[in-house]
């Protein structure tokens, strides 16, 4: 009885949970079968996956995507959604089953792919539709007309597809349209003038498609509009006044159009624009000074690539929150502005290159973090704050590379009643300079002479006659470039230059086609430098290998055999560390073509230092470990170049930019059109120790500049300093600023003093004390790359031994180096070898630092620890520490081609 009960009880209890429970979910639940049945429809017809669409669930509970109100399906959500394996097999804009869906107003299939037009019946039957998202779906074919129907569209999204024909003039009957984005199809015609009417619109987006004629002026009746963007098209005329009525107006994209004629000044009456872009036009005229003053909200601003000319409008300098001005190609003209910074410092991007700006820079370009200044007309000196991340190129500074000449920067300062600084010389004295360092050596020659006597010089001269006219009998079979490689010419004789050898092994042989396809015809676009063995350009193979595309003009080329010289070279040697060559195409008789492997990071010039889009004055700079890999990589190519091939290879261009950098920022050496041979190797050097006469090691006996391991040597050097002290720059160049810079800097590095170090450090780099000692060693191996005798350089085996440990560098010498070197043979150690150079450096260091060091180093026993010849070289100049501080400064840091130098010693 009792039990009977509690049956009832629980039953009751039961079902009184299931109806409550029934009751709560009552009203998500669908309860149309039409509708049900219509959804199973479109999810067989487009492929959906169980995973999203359970079949045997509640769609409107369950299914991902869907949004039911009353039971009723209103929202289809398969945005990113990934078919069946049969359903992928005949994808198709299959959707039928939409239209029993009554009460749908959210259709979104982005990044679904439905190729396939847009049916017709879409604009008739979806009558409740309010949002319509199609962006990359793959939708071809044209824009049905009916979609016009669809009153009740607030949203429309047909962006990244194929979209052909014409925007149908219907479209403007969306009234209540709020986002129209057709940007990125094929759509051709005219931007339809009644657009007008869609007075709710916010968003106008008809960017990339192949849109002509004008901007239709109505569109200055679109009062809500936000963001109007019609960039990428063919439009053409001019900017239609009426468009300063868009007063809500955040962003107004007019680029890469064919727009002409001069900009509104009624323009400025849009207050709230953050960004404005005219760039790639035909835009001409000078911008109205009224235009600025009231655009306070700027953020973006590009003029780029007009016709734009006269004053370059002042006020642009200062507003407030501008981040990016890019104005570069146009004909504006000025002078920087002598504030220094009235707003706000940001990082920001500021190009003006390419127009006829002059004068002086000022330190308002402080405010940018990345600024073009390139192809104008500025002089004078180059401030500290105008150096790092500033282009400078063809100007008319002072003291810098790759400037104007001076003609055409007196005659552009002539033309404007303008007085030019002519380099900040004065012209009387221009010419006397080279006389003078002549005379200077004529001078050092004679006294040198006097003083060894001239019986000295008898035998030198015999000496000299006899080495020579050896050297004549061999160079022939042993010219520059003509035998490379680690093995020696294979028993006959190497073809004559300018004979077409058999480069069959040297990758792959490509048409001029391919070259063509891959470069997109040598578009500007692709074009990565000017180098100066030949353009490079970027490119694509068929099947999407990246690659790089080196064309030598041989009209134009000073060295037509340079790249028979390469080929020549990548025939011979093959090394993980020398830049893969892909092929060639040598069909034209006048071009020639090399194809390089792309490497993604860029050469370390460009990569030491990337700008972040972050905060403010901030670059992203390699990290120490990362800077360490690169300079042993680099040693491992330089070394094998000198002593795994014979004879040795001479890189002859070492610098930065030099070094490429694969993804992993693995070194590959690059820019190998000037390898050579080393001249007359060991022979030679042996005479040349023999007569200390360093000048014949540097320069060739055939006359080839620099063809030796230790040119390379000491530009490596110059590239282990810009590691250290992320000065970039210092590798390419020779000129004086970069002497006095080294002049300057390398007193710093004392293996005495490991805090010296500190001064000259890359201020980017975050370092710990360990990690310091590190720097600390490359510094020194810097150094002794550094020392102006190239006999005294380290050899490469050494150099890369040494930064592969560190560590034994500074630590090893520290304390217990003058006991190991004493008992080390002069080149049986690394240590040795590398201190062995750098005693005669560590002496300079003396003579310009305090007592207390000088006495360290008088104590130390270095100098007793070298042997032969140029240890009495080296006590001489040791005794001569007071009066060598006089000579000091221009003799620590020649470049290694400097004779007197030589003689000198
Ligand atoms: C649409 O569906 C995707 C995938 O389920 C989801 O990530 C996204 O948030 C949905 N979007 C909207 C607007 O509901
Ligand atoms: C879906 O709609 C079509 C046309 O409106 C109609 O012929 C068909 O019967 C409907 N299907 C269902 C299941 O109601
Ligand atoms: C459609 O779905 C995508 C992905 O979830 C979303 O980013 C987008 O905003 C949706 N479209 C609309 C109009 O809401
Ligand atoms: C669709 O719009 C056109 C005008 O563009 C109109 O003539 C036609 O009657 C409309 N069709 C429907 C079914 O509402
Ligand atoms: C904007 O949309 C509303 C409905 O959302 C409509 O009543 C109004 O007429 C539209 N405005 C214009 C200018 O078309
Ligand atoms: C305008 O559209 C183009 C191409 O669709 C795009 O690259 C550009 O960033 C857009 N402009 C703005 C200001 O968003
Ligand atoms: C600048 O002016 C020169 C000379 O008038 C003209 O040849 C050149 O095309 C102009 N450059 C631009 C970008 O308009
Ligand atoms: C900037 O100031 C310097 C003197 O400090 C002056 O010689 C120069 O003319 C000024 N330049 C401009 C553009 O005002």
């Amino acid at each position: 009885m009792v039990d009977r009960y509690s049956r009832v009880v629980f039953i009751t209890v039961a079902l009184i949970f299931i109806l409550f429970d029934y009751t709560l979910s009552q009203q998500q639940i669908l309860i149309s079968w039409q509708e049900r049945l219509a959804l199973l429809q479109l999810r067989s017809s487009l492929g959906l996956r169980s995973r999203e669409w359970p079949i045997k669930s509640d769609p409107c509970t369950l299914w991902a995507g869907i949004q039911c109100t009353n039971g009723r399906v209103t929202g289809i959500n398969i945005s990113g959604f990934r078919r069946t394996r049969r359903g992928n097999q005949n994808p198709q804009f299959s959707v039928d089953a939409l239209q029993n869906l009554t009460l749908l107003s959210s259709f979104n299939a982005s990044n679904f792919a439905v190729p396939g037009p847009i049916p017709e019946w879409f604009g008739l039957q979806l009558g409740s539709l309010q949002v319509l998202d199609l962006r990359s779906c793959l939708v071809n074919g044209a824009i049905p007309s009916t979609l016009g129907n669809l009153s009740s569209l607030v949203e429309l999204h047909l962006s990244d597809n194929n979209l052909t024909g014409v925007v149908p003039s219907s479209l403007g009957q969306l009234f209540r349209l709020s986002v129209f984005d057709l940007s990125r199809n094929l759509l051709t015609g005219v931007v339809p003038a009644t657009l007008d009417g869609l007075g709710n619109l916010t968003v106008l987006d008809i960017s990339s498609n192949f849109l002509s004629g004008e901007i239709p002026s109505g569109f200055g009746s679109l009062s809500r509009l936000q963001f109007l963007n019609l960039s990428g098209n063919s439009l053409s005329s001019s900017i239609p006044v009426q468009l300063s009525n868009l007063s809500s107006l955040v962003e107004l994209d007019l680029g890469f159009n064919s727009l002409s004629g001069s900009v509104p000044p009624e323009l400025g009456a849009l207050r709230n624009l953050q960004r404005l872009i005219l760039g790639n036009n035909l835009f001409s005229g000078s911008l109205p000074s009224n235009l600025f003053p009231n655009l306070t909200q700027l953020q973006l601003v590009d003029l780029s690539h007009n016709g734009f000319n006269g004053d370059f409008p002042d006020v642009l300098w200062s507003t407030p929150s501008l981040q990016f001005l890019d104005a570069s190609m146009n004909n504006f003209t000025g002078t920087l502005p002598n504030v220094s910074s009235s707003a706000n410092a940001a990082i920001a991007v500021f190009n003006i290159s390419r127009n006829l700006f002059y004068g002086n820079l000022t330190p308002v370009i402080r405010r940018f973090g990345f600024i073009d200044l390139s192809g104008n007309y500025f002089e004078g000196p180059v401030p500290v704050y105008a150096r790092g991340n500033t282009s400078l190129g063809g100007n008319c500074l002072r003291n810098l590379n790759s400037q104007r000449s001076r003609t055409e920067c007196a005659s552009f300062y002539a033309d404007r009643n303008l007085v030019f600084d002519n380099f900040g010389e004065r012209n009387v004295t221009q010419n006397s300079k080279p006389n003078k360092k002549s005379h200077k050596s004529v001078i050092i020659l004679a006294s040198v002479l006097g003083g060894v006597g001239l019986i000295a010089l008898l035998v030198i001269i015999i000496v000299m006659f006899i080495y020579c006219k050896r050297r004549r009998g061999t160079s022939t079979t042993n010219q520059r470039g003509t035998v490379v490689g680690p093995v020696p010419p294979r028993g006959e004789n190497p073809p004559p230059p300018g004979v077409s050898l058999n480069f069959a092994s040297v990758g792959d042989s490509f048409t001029y086609q391919q070259i063509l396809d891959a470069t997109g015809e040598f578009n500007d676009a692709n074009l990565i430098k000017n180098g100066h063995s030949g353009d490079l350009f970027s490119g694509k193979l068929e099947g999407g290998i990246a690659v790089v595309i080196k064309r030598i003009d041989l009209n134009s080329s000073a060295k037509r055999e340079a790249y028979m010289l390469e080929l020549d070279l990548f025939s011979k040697v093959s090394h993980a560390r020398l830049v893969p060559l892909l092929g060639h195409c040598l069909e034209n008789e006048n071009e020639k073509f090399l194809v390089y492997k792309y490497m993604p990071n860029g050469d370390l010039c460009s990569s030491l230092f990337k700008k972040t889009s972050s905060d403010d004055d901030s670059l992203q700079s390699l990290d120490w470990i990362t800077r360490l890999k690169i300079a042993i990589g680099a040693a491992e190519g330089l070394s094998y170049l000198h002593h795994e091939c014979t004879p040795p290879l001479v890189h002859r261009d070492v610098q930065a930019s030099s070094i490429l950098l694969d993804d992993k920022y693995e070194v590959r050496l690059g820019s190998l059109s000037e390898v050579c041979a080393q001249e007359g190797e060991t022979h030679q050097s042996r005479i040349t120790r023999l007569l200390r006469l360093p000048q014949t090691s540097d320069q060739g006996a055939s006359g080839t500049p620099n063809a030796t391991c230790a040119y390379d040597v000491y530009c490596f050097g110059k590239v282990l300093l810009e590691l250290v002290t992320g000065k970039l720059g210092i590798s390419s160049s020779t000129d004086t600023t970069t002497k006095e810079w080294l002049e300057a800097t390398l007193p710093n590095i004392s293996i005495y003093d490991k805090e010296l170090v500190t001064n000259i450090l890359d201020p980017s780099l975050v370092i710990d004390e360990d990690l310091l000692e590190e720097v600390w060693a490359m510094a020194i191996v810097a150094r002794s790359c550094l020392n102006p005798k190239p006999t005294r350089r380290p050899l490469m085996r050494y150099i890369l031994k040494a930064l592969e440990n560190p560590l034994k560098v500074v630590r090893d010498e520290h304390t217990s180096g003058s006991a190991r070197l004493r008992t080390t043979s002069s080149r049986g150690s690394w240590n040795a070898a590398l201190f062995g150079s750098w005693r005669h450096s560590s002496s300079d260091v003396a003579a310009t630092s305090s007592a207390p060091s000088r006495k360290v180093e008088g104590a130390s026993s270095f100098k007793q620890s070298k042997t032969g010849s140029s240890g009495s070289g080296e006590n001489g100049h040791g005794n001569g520490h007071s009066s060598s501080s006089r000579r000091h400064s221009n003799e620590i840091f020649p470049e290694p081609l400097d004779v007197e130098r030589g003689n000198e010693d």
